[in-house]
């Protein structure tokens, strides 16, 4: 029976993990039934709005009114910790441990299948140096960022996407082109890989290309790719600027990407997925939900984000109507939420866009 290959690095001792694995139901306890959150905040914002007899106005109403109660400060207060308390158990453990972790990080750099290629010149854009979901050093300021991103996404995602069944499972959804024909494959933003490595094994024939600014990031994920035997190109790119040739991939993927971009940054990478993306080839988004049409807790729920949870440019991408600059730029889209859980918050949909 064949195993695969374990690329977590286990942390520094027994009692970290169990930490950790606490955290994880403490998040799963917050988010989902146990402490329901959602379900008792929403009906408290409804019933007030009808006593009122109108709709709750801007976000900072909602946010005043939440705050007025008990459970909206109780909520909020372990959203936020429950985050710093990962970060900050995973952080101190792989930190013990650095010497061996960047040695095994350099073990991997020039092996095989797949080729890994960083840009010692390389600049990062200013608005790139952000501690996203209060990720200690951002995505590129530690070496070893690419391993706290591993553990820190497996807290995240709490048990869903352990051996990368969540990746597997959204990858697998993708339309092919209509004519079926898959040579290359372009995904943006690939962090530790687990997305290229599913195209990779979906479509064992394609060339597949995983591009992030962040060379921690790509190292873990040339390191995962090679370890597991998956033959994926990484380079450091960005996604706005990808060097790549005109109508070069089928099929281009974008997983969780746009709503960690400025604005105009948004447009810039649509317009760059349109250069690189053939005639009747595939741009595959997911990420949050648009704004329109939410609860008024959601609509809390994504101030929260942006204002305590590091996604300093999540709300302007939920409000920006990413269908209409994908048609804008060449696209045919449909689109649709992703039912709740699937994609482990229940807050995400898709945007399939074939390349007219
Ligand atoms: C939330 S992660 C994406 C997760 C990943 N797509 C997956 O399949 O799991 C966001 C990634 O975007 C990268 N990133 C952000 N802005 C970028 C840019 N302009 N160019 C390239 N990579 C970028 C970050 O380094 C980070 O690895």
């Amino acid at each position: 029976m064949s195993t695969t290959p374990e690329t977590l690095p286990p942390l520094a001792r027994r009692s970290d993990a169990a930490y950790l694995d606490f955290v994880e139901g403490l998040r799963e306890f917050i988010l989902g039934k146990g402490a329901d959150f959602e379900e008792r905040l929403n009906s408290a914002l409804e019933q007030t709005s009808a006593s009122r007899g109108r709709p709750w106005g801007d976000v900072e109403e909602i946010r005043e009114f939440v705050h007025s109660l008990p459970i909206g400060r109780l909520r909020d207060r372990l959203a936020r910790s429950q985050q710093e308390m990962k970060w900050h158990a995973i952080e101190r453990s792989f930190d013990e441990q650095r010497t061996q972790l960047t040695a095994e990080l350099a073990k991997w750099d020039e092996r095989g299948p797949g080729r890994l290629l960083l840009d010692p010149t390389f600049e990062h854009p200013a608005y790139t140096n952000v501690h996203f979901h209060l990720q200690p050093g951002g995505y590129y300021k530690d070496e070893l960022s690419g391993f706290l991103y591993h553990y820190g996404t497996k807290v995240f995602f709490r048990g869903d996407n352990d051996k990368d069944e969540l990746h597997a499972k959204l990858v697998g959804t993708v339309p092919a082109p209509t004519d079926g024909k898959v040579h290359r494959i372009l995904d943006l933003a690939c962090s530790i890989g687990q997305s290229s490595t599913a195209f990779r094994r979906r479509y064992p024939e394609a060339e597949v290309w995983g591009i992030d600014h962040s060379a921690p990031m790509l190292r873990v994920a040339h390191r995962r790719a090679a370890m597991q035997g998956d033959a994926v190109n990484f380079a450091q790119r960005l996604v706005e600027k990808t060097g790549f040739p005109d109508a070069h991939f089928d099929i281009t993927f974008a997983f969780i990407l746009f709503h960690e971009l400025p604005l105009r940054i948004i447009h810039d990478t649509v317009r760059e997925a349109a250069r690189v993306t053939r005639r009747g080839g595939i741009f595959a988004i997911y990420d949050f939900t648009g704004t329109e049409g939410k609860s008024p807790y959601q609509r809390y729920h994504r101030w929260f984000d942006a204002r305590h949870n590091g996604e300093p440019y999540s709300q302007d991408f939920c409000d920006c109507r990413l269908g209409d600059i994908l048609t804008a730029n060449g696209f045919e889209v449909a689109a649709a939420p992703l039912a709740k859980r699937a994609g482990g918050t229940g807050y995400m949909q898709h945007w399939f866009a074939t390349r007219v």
